[in-house]
């Protein structure tokens, strides 16, 4: 059995750090603004049963699995899978796995910060009272305004890119440690006010049953398909974003205990905004399938009627552009964290490299809204569509089946016994079972049933 490593990349100060730390970059615009329009777009309550369904039994198995590699690695997710492949007896092509990680965490940070972008502009569009007693056709038109201009999108995009990479700069324990530890309780409370609100729009009773009366025949292939990818894509699992934050983790901590609290509370955040934004879609006769603009759209109703709207609505797009904040340097970190481990670059350097590519790439995202959003290269989906179900779908799922794989077939038993230290009783025997058949199996028949062969 190996030698414990000690990190490099310093150490979260405790159990509490690092829930923070992982509930950061799980709770983002995958809870907010992603969960509420992919719902809509698939039926609503098939869809969100079928979600719940993965979080519980792929979603927190693997993220234990993805901690739990990176607390043994203590490494970038490239050079932990390097070295565990090398203690297990493994195929060094492990560290593909690591690679092909950091270029998902490259693309999806690509568009995530241009979206960011919106909820920054935001802010101000809040903040100014724009939003005060207008009904949903001026909202509606407020966000085609916003979005069909390619150089506003360009310079809100620029703006999330340089706070994430000066927080990336700056190291794991910066202030962002802090700042989420504020700011997630906030979000929440504002969540509440939210549904409180909705509860009096006349329309609540219609806004939950659309959430959680399970319709399966509003359901396909690939709605199930969806369904799984945004339980990685909420949870951060499936690229290294979890185990390279696994990988700062101490060593006397839970993996289980840590793992299923952050799974919970990012659900509870996703379930609270669906619960604050169907009401008010049916309140106001919208279109529950408006796609990536439902929040935009929906959201700035309720704080145009509301009392202290203008603050509420200012506040409430803050702590939305902090959720995304958080999650956004854990897309960048393993890119990062192996940047400074090969490469030798300084972490500033390794930042402002990893953040110029990321920002470029980004264009694609911003242009997929105005100017390029009649190309549509593949099945009707525009650059922004097709990266989005590339990474969220497909590179996530696999990301995520391939840690499963590692964590209950590769490695020894003996090692994850120790790493996970949860006795050998109950536990520990269920986790492994699910690691190494219920996971791998769900993931493997939701992509054979997408792509038609049962
Ligand atoms: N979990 C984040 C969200 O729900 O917004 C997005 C995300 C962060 C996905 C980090 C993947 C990741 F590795």
């Amino acid at each position: 059995m190996a030698t414990k490593r000690e990190p490099i990349h310093g150490q979260w100060s405790g159990r509490l750090a690092f829930i923070l730390a992982a509930t950061g970059s799980a709770v983002g615009l995958g809870n907010i603004w992603k969960f509420p329009y992919i719902a809509g777009e698939n039926g609503g309550g098939a869809f969100v049963l079928i979600y719940l369904l993965c979080i519980a039994v792929i979603g927190i198995p693997i993220m234990m699995a993805e901690v739990m590699l990176g607390r043994r690695g203590r490494r970038s997710p490239i050079n932990t899978m390097r070295h565990l492949a090398g203690e297990e007896n493994a195929s060094p092509h492990w560290q593909w796995l690591g690679w092909a990680g950091v270029l998902a965490g490259f693309l999806i940070l690509s568009y995530y910060s241009v979206i960011a972008g919106w909820a920054l502009a935001y802010v101000f569009r809040a903040g100014s009272g724009l939003f005060t007693g207008l009904t949903a056709d001026g909202v509606q038109s407020i966000f085609s305004n916003l979005v069909s201009e390619p150089e506003r999108l360009l310079a809100w995009h620029t703006l999330f890119m340089v706070m994430t990479m000066i927080v990336v700069a700056r190291g794991v324990r910066s202030g962002l440690e802090k700042a989420v530890r504020l700011l997630m309780p906030a979000l929440f409370v504002l969540l509440v006010i939210l549904v409180g609100y909705a509860w009096n729009s006349g329309s609540f009773e219609q806004g939950v049953a659309f959430l959680f009366q399970p319709d399966f025949s509003k359901i396909t292939a690939d709605g199930v398909l969806i369904a799984m990818g945004h339980a990685f894509f909420t949870l951060s699992l499936g690229m290294g974003a979890i185990m390279v934050y696994g990988s700062y983790l101490p060593d006397r901590i839970s993996i289980a205990k840590t793992s299923i609290a952050v799974s919970l509370m990012d659900t509870l955040v996703a379930l609270m905004a669906g619960m604050a934004i169907f009401p008010i879609v049916f309140a106001n006769g919208l279109e529950p399938g408006a796609g990536p603009g439902l929040i935009f759209q929906t959201l700035p109703i309720a704080f145009g009627h509301m009392p202290y709207g203008a603050f509420f609505g200012m506040l409430f797009f803050v702590l939305l552009v902090f959720a995304a904040w958080s999650s956004a340097i854990s897309l960048i970190e393993p890119a990062v964290a192996w940047l400074v481990e090969n490469r030798s670059m300084t972490r500033v350097n390794a930042s402002v490299l990893a953040g110029i590519a990321t920002w470029s790439f980004g264009l694609l995202t911003v242009f997929s809204f105005n100017i390029w959003s009649g190309f549509k290269p593949l099945a009707d989906k525009t650059l922004f569509d097709l990266l989005d179900y590339l990474t969220a779908n497909i590179m996530l799922p696999l990301g995520g089946l391939l840690i499963a794989l590692f964590a209950a077939w590769k490695m020894s038993r003996e090692s994850s016994v120790d790493e996970l230290a949860m006795g050998e009783r109950f536990w520990y025997p269920l986790w492994r079972i699910l690691v190494r058949y219920i996971t791998p199996i769900g993931v493997t028949i939701v992509f054979l049933h997408a792509i038609g062969i049962i």
